[in-house]
């Protein structure tokens, strides 16, 4: 049977874009939904700044209960600095992502940086935590809210300076959903041939319902892993238009059917996502109308 791994970064990106702040034991049952449901690796939240974004301020929490909980699980966490990583160390996180945006301008929005400071940064984080893992996230590779369609030779040029910073992998991230099948093709092409040494994963947004269609082309062409939200929750804060993810129970619910073995528990996720929805008011992918009607286990 084909494999594929799913990671489930709704915990990080779906809690973000929720503006009130939800509670720290309801976020900890979604999560709990989540690995009952099978998820192996989880995006716990983010060691951001709480004037960026306050929803995040109980990280240092999360990690804790998710890391004793949960020992078997692959937990990682978004980071924008060093500040961050030192934060997810002391937390006893082991993986973490960095976060660059290929457009310069949605760089500076988000981190408040230019390329060759998160650059220098990244490389601090390398050289002061050895054995920390860490899975860079490309942001606006597709399209940026600022300065539009991304071109593929300066995602090049960046994967190329942080290929010199010691980084081997990657998520390439559709920030605000302008991806469509043929450009993730280019993409994935482009980047496996000037990079072979490295991995690449795929986290997609749905804003035109193409969600489920760049995730799966992302499949075909080796991505090493694909991102998606439970319930399509989703967005960043400073991405003017972004919304929610490609929903890890739709592409779970397709994947199963497309004969590859993803080890979810359908009718689990689908009452996590179901629970997630009835209690934060956030951006969702397009799907969600349909919760309430799949409710029928047509997976085995
Ligand atoms: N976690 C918690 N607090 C942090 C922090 C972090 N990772 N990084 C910085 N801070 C605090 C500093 O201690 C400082 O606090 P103070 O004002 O009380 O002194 C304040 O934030 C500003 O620090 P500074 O390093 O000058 O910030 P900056 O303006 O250079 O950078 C970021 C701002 C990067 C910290 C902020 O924009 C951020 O956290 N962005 C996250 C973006 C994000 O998560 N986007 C969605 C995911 S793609
Ligand atoms: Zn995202």
């Amino acid at each position: 049977m084909k494999k594929i791994e799913i990671v489930e970064i709704g915990p990080r990106d779906g809690f973000q874009s929720v503006k009130e702040f939800i509670p720290t034991e309801v976020k900890l049952d979604v999560i709990d939904g989540l690995v009952r449901a099978g998820l192996k690796k989880i995006e716990a939240t983010s060691f951001v700044s709480p004037k960026a974004i306050a929803q995040m301020r109980d990280a240092g929490e999360i990690c804790r209960v998710v890391r004793e909980k949960y020992p078997q699980t692959a937990w990682f966490v978004l980071i924008p600095n060093f500040y961050g990583a030192k934060a997810a160390v002391e937390a006893g996180i082991q993986e973490v992502s960095p976060v660059v945006s290929l457009s310069v301008s949605h760089n500076k929005a988000n981190v408040n940086r230019t390329h060759e400071e998160s650059i220098e940064e990244i490389k601090k984080i390398r050289g002061e935590f050895p054995d920390l893992q860490i899975t860079l996230d490309v942001a606006t590779v597709f399209g940026c809210p600022f300065e539009g369609r991304m071109a593929v030779p300066p995602l090049i040029d960046l994967l190329g300076k942080l290929h010199g910073s010691g980084i081997r992998a990657f998520t390439l991230c559709d920030t605000i959903g302008v991806a469509y099948p043929n450009q993730v093709r280019a993409v994935m092409e482009a980047v496996q041939k000037a990079f072979s040494d490295c991995v690449f994963n795929l986290h997609i947004h749905d804003t035109r319902n193409m969600g489920i269609i760049n995730t799966y082309e992302g499949v075909k062409c080796g991505a090493a892993s694909v991102q998606t939200s439970v319930a399509g929750l989703g967005g960043c804060p400073f991405a003017p238009g972004a919304s929610g993810n490609t929903s890890t129970e739709d592409f779970a619910y397709m994947m199963a059917q497309e004969g590859y073995e993803t080890g979810i528990d359908f009718p689990i996720l689908l009452e996590t996502a179901k629970k997630l929805h009835g209690c934060a008011q956030g951006s969702y992918s397009g799907h969600h109308i349909h919760i309430n009607a799949a409710h029928q286990d047509f997976t085995r």
